[in-house]
């Protein structure tokens, strides 16, 4: 006769669970979760944020940065904090990631992390989480933000292009993009409602007129309110400086509120890209219900930022913590 185990399997499993973890060989959580710092730094996420408002206190320029900086990070190898390492032939050195910023908050941010819990908190959380502050610090929803992201090894300046969108592409070249990241359309919608805050040089848009040697404007983007052109073309005058920049949203620019969408129905979308998105009906409907609804648009962004905020992230085992967010542990 056979005998029979003393224990039935899943108490052996627990057994072994028990030994793995008195043993340290457990393998880490695999994947996001909201207390993931509960036990090993309670106060991270606060420090976070203490650091994030302190720092836009100062200059109301950084909540546009941080959130920018997040989408980029994220569409590129996943959100795993690729796009702050430095170095030749980075995502950080590519032309298209020239005008990011914020590097400096997230690095105050570990710099303190450090201080009290060292080699804990990963860059790609900071990211996610100093993004999600910089929101709520310009009037936006506070969400929760699921933590437990380990930093990338790997950043190529080659995939930045092929993984970023461009002002100039069509609705059907974003869709495509986003629908690669997981993203749908509503996404698409709700997260372009980032460009209710924050800034944009005069060569992300100066195509989109044109100026006689006089000042005046000979050509104008049918998309583009006539009005609104020439208030931008005053701004971005011919051989303005390379720095200036344009508020993205004309009326409220440093609330994150849902005046972006408003401004779209009224043809004062500042890219060619925001425009777009009431060129077609399959936009526009959202367009509308989030231009009609500041509540719609926050309760859409909380669902779309935690998509976002989830990108291709690494856990477990995979990459690393750094050590400091600009170089890989080595
Ligand atoms: C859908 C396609 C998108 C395109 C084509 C696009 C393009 C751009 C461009 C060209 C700028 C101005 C850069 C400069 O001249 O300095 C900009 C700024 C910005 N973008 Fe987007 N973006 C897109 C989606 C997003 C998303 C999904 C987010 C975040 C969730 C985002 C957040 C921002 C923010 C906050 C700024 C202001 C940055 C600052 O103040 O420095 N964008 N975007």
């Amino acid at each position: 006769m056979e005998r029979k185990t003393l224990y039935p399997t899943s108490h052996l499993y627990n057994l072994a669970i028990l030994a793995m973890l008195s043993l340290g060989s457990f393998p880490s959580s695999s994947s996001l979760s909201f207390d993931f710092y509960a036990a090993s730094c309670p106060s991270a996420e606060m420090m976070v944020k203490n650091t994030v408002r302190a720092a836009s206190s100062l200059d109301p320029t950084l909540p546009g940065k941080l959130l920018r900086l997040l989408f980029h990070d994220c569409f590129i190898e996943g959100c795993d904090a690729s796009v702050l390492l430095q170095g030749n032939g980075t995502e950080r050195s590519d032309p298209a990631n020239k005008s990011l910023g914020g590097f400096s908050v997230i690095d105050s941010a570990k710099r303190l992390l450090e201080i009290f819990c060292p080699a804990t908190v990963s860059c790609a959380d900071i990211v996610a989480l100093a993004a999600r502050d910089a929101v709520e610090f310009a009037g936006g929803p506070a969400v929760r933000v699921p933590t437990g992201r380990r930093d990338g090894k790997v950043s190529v300046a080659a995939n930045v292009r092929p993984n970023i969108v461009d002002t100039s592409f069509t609705l059907e070249e974003m869709v495509k993009i986003f629908a690669a990241k997981g993203l749908s359309l509503d996404d698409l919608v709700t997260l372009s409602g980032a460009h209710t805050i924050g800034s944009a040089h005069c060569s992300s848009f100066s195509d989109r007129f044109q100026l006689n040697s006089k000042g005046k404007l000979t050509r104008v983007d049918a998309s583009l309110g006539k009005d609104y052109a020439a208030k931008l073309a005053k701004q971005c005058p011919a051989g303005a400086s390379l720095s200036v920049t344009v508020n993205n949203d004309p009326e409220t620019p440093a609330l994150f509120d849902n005046q972006y969408y408003k401004d779209l129905l009224l043809h004062k979308g500042l890219f060619q890209s925001d425009s777009v998105l009431v060129s077609d009906q399959r936009t526009t409907n959202k367009v509308v219900e989030l231009a009609n609804d500041q509540q719609s648009f926050f309760e859409s962004w909380g669902e779309s930022f935690m998509k976002l905020v989830s990108i291709g992230v690494k856990t477990g085992d995979e990459g690393e913590v750094r050590q400091s967010c600009s170089v890989t542990n080595g």
